[in-house]
């Protein structure tokens, strides 16, 4: 027998709410009073994003305003939007304060701008901002209480310096290891990615930490983008609807069930059809199935990209028209007017309505009137002291310490202790503050060093700090991982006990970070096999974006530590955990692949296999954990599955563990994966103590799965439920 579900969730009442006439609150009156007075070389301004260095001296993303740019970009252009730059906090005060007086004072209807940014990692283009983990390493403590202390510390410090809009969280699958925005993401799974995006936007948004101003959130990039076939970013993604439903969509379900107000759009291209022109997926599927009414942003140049780089239009018009219909409220256009002139002429030449402009103008003010730009359109400077303020240093810490991953520890070569040991700490990352805070840090492609935040240690000053009974020494490698002299490297080996070599990635953005080979570089790689000849206790600490493959050099390792780019509180985490003074409890939220031809998400099919390194979920303690007494009953009217476990911390110290709970659909019309997550939680044990678990849910509810169409199939039959090598099946009616 075979169900067909069509959800009942809360987005879909949304829809059917709003098509029940309802009285018209204050905003929307608000609104239509606004637009009906707006000209249409308005209202086209208000669709317009712009990027502030095209109104900067010299086109940088320095904040020096040009006197004339800025003034043609509001007064004649009408712009109502800007994004990007970076810089100290006073000056992007002084900035933004410009910009706003001149829209609210000096424009015929005083609109206020909204202002974007990418705060992805913290507030990360302002010099005075904390830097975060990145999401990958964010992810790996599946902890959303962790993601929410990472969302209040960004809105505190962003706020107030007047960027009301942040292009963040990504909530793109992060399941293709080659794609340079892995790190941006929350690894491979959907639930995931779902619950640990919509704690970054419920806090986000909530006002409560931002007052008295509000943000906006973006959930991006709708929908698809972070599987392209060749891993290189931006390129084609062939994505089969079943999968891109099953896989890609829950999370911005989820998303915009947490009350996402905007969403942005993928810039590669789904099945032939690039994102920005796709009405399927936008239109049809975001807007039509899902109800969001909210602003849909086109990412940077995009319409024009359709013509320019995908050759998916037959001219840059066509693509605005197209872009148009699909349903983008916003171009993102950078750098170019064209978007203005190309709307004028669709619209002169009966193309394109001004009705539908209005849907998408409306949308945009509405968004200016929820955060009530209108009411507090400035920018204030009597906070700054909150900026890296002692309590968010010690979130940064904080974030990493929960989400570092300890994938080996042979004979417990960790925790050193501090009784005199000799060791010595290398690798690319060994003395940098740039590579722990990856990209996206004062530049698109990581500051240099010396722009780096001052008051944040380097591995190996924490490492110092931390091991004062012992002799920590540094020797500096290239970025690239090459040695300048390899004699003094094995000399360095040959004086110590314990050899920390950091390896990785330097930090990359996007198309900067393509990649033909997931190996580790060669480089590198040699640092561990000439520290591998010699008897020594051998430690990686891995600060990269993605799982480069360490296949051959693994066994040379005692231990391996996982960081990604842990940001400001990074060394000072690492170095916790290596001491001992921290428990690590991180786990793997992406599969780390063995073999270059062969990475595959740990929700594969039967007919696969997944010969990884290390599992998605992977992670060790220094605290062992045990799981015992799986049970699963049926209730008496069969609707609901109760499941029982314990958990119990059955080491000598205190330890938090992440529980993973999956299931296993034995049989399905459409094949089904091995495995898929369905709940986790992270809980904290002291020695002895267990964990009595009880799950009580509604498997018609959870355990479905879209057809092709995005109906929800139930199928009854034999289900099994595992949790860390225990299982227990159970046939539903
Ligand atoms: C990225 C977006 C980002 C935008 C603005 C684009 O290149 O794809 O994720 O929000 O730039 O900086």
């Amino acid at each position: 027998m075979r169900f067909y579900l069509i959800f009942a969730t809360i987005v879909s009442l949304l829809f059917l709410a709003s098509c029940s006439p309802a009285p018209k609150d204050e905003t929307e009156k608000k609104v239509d009073d606004l637009l009906s007075q707006m000209t249409l070389d308005e209202k086209i301004g208000q669709m317009t994003q712009i990027c502030f260095s095209e109104i900067t001296l010299n086109g940088d993303k320095n904040l020096d305003m040009h006197p004339e740019l800025f003034r043609q970009a509001i007064l004649e252009n009408h712009v109502g939007s800007f994004l990007s730059g970076t810089g100290p906090a006073q000056k992007w005060i002084d900035f933004i304060s410009t910009l706003q007086k001149m829209a609210v004072e000096e424009t015929r209807l005083g609109i206020p701008l909204l202002i974007g940014i990418d705060h992805i990692h913290g507030a990360n283009y302002v010099d005075e901002g904390t830097m975060l983990p990145h999401n990958i390493t964010l992810s790996c403590s599946f902890d959303p209480d962790v993601v929410s202390r990472a969302a209040r510390v960004t809105a505190i410090e962003t706020a107030d310096l007047g960027m009301s809009w942040n292009f963040a969280p990504v909530v793109d699958l992060g399941k293709n290891a080659y794609w340079p925005r892995l790190y941006e993401t929350f690894g491979e799974d959907p639930l995931v990615c779902g619950i640990l995006g919509s704690s970054f936007i419920t806090t986000y948004q909530d006002p409560e930490h931002s007052n008295p101003y509000k943000l906006a959130a973006c959930a991006k990039h709708f929908i698809g983008y972070s599987d392209p076939r060749t891993g290189h970013d931006r390129t084609p993604a062939e994505i089969p609807d079943q999968i891109l439903y099953e896989h890609h969509l829950p999370a911005f379900v989820m998303a915009l069930e947490s009350g996402v107000k905007t969403v942005m759009v993928n810039s590669g291209e789904v099945n032939g059809i690039p994102g920005h022109v796709s009405e399927k997926l936008l239109k049809g599927l975001l807007r039509e199935k899902l109800g969001f009414d909210g602003v849909i942003l086109s990412d940077i140049k995009d319409i024009s990209k359709v013509y320019n780089e995908h050759h998916g239009a037959f001219s840059e018009k066509d693509a605005t028209l197209r872009a148009i219909n699909a349903g983008i409220d916003m171009s993102m256009s950078c750098n170019s007017y064209l978007f203005i002139d190309f709307v004028k002429e669709l619209i002169a030449e009966g193309k394109l309505t001004e009705s539908r402009i209005d849907e998408s103008v409306k949308r945009i003010l509405r968004l200016k009137f929820d955060l009530g730009l209108f009411d507090n359109p400035y920018p204030r400077n009597d906070r700054l002291n909150r900026m890296q303020s002692d309590e968010h240093l010690q979130t940064a810490y904080y974030l990493a310490e929960q989400s570092i991953v300890l994938l080996k520890n042979q004979e417990n070569v960790l925790p050193i202790r501090d009784t005199g040991q000799r060791i010595l700490v290398t690798g690319f990352a060994a003395h940098s503050r740039k590579m722990l805070n990856g990209a996206w840090t004062l530049e698109w492609l990581g500051a240099e060093e010396e722009r780096q935040p001052k008051n944040m240690n380097t591995l190996f000053d924490a490492l110092a700090t931390e091991f004062p009974n012992s002799d920590v020494s540094l020797l500096e490698i290239m970025p690239d991982g090459t040695l300048e002299s390899e004699k003094e490297y094995r000399a360095a080996v040959v004086a110590s006990d314990y050899v920390i070599i950091t390896l990785g990635e330097e930090p990359y953005s996007e198309f900067k970070g393509n990649i033909n080979d997931l190996q580790l570089t060669e480089p590198q790689k040699k640092l561990a096999q000439i520290a591998g000849e010699y008897d020594k206790k051998l430690v990686f600490v891995l600060i990269q974006g993605r799982p480069r493959l360490i296949t051959d050099i693994e066994p040379l390792a005692d231990g391996i530590l996982f960081a990604g780019y842990p940001g400001q509180g990074g060394a000072d985490a690492l170095a916790a955990i290596i001491s001992g003074k921290a428990n690590p409890s991180g786990k793997l939220s992406f599969s780390y692949p063995k073999h270059p031809n062969h990475v595959t998400p740990y929700y594969h099919k039967a007919f696969q296999k997944n010969d990884n390194l290390w599992d998605f979920g992977h992670g060790l303690s220094y605290t062992s954990f045990e799981y015992k007494n799986i049970e699963v009953d049926l209730s008496d009217d069969g609707k609901q599955l109760t499941l029982n476990l314990d958990i119990s911390n059955s080491g000598t110290i205190a330890g938090k563990e992440t529980f993973l709970l999956f299931f296993r659909q034995e049989k399905g019309t459409i094949t089904r994966p091995v495995k898929k997550l369905f709940h986790f939680g992270k809980i904290e044990l002291q020695p002895g103590e267990t964990h009595h678990l009880n799950h009580v849910f509604t498997p018609s509810e959870i355990f479905v799965y879209p057809d092709e169409n995005n109906n929800q199939i139930f199928e009854p039959g034999s289900f099994t439920i595992m949790a860390h090598g225990l299982e227990a099946t159970i046939d539903l009616p």
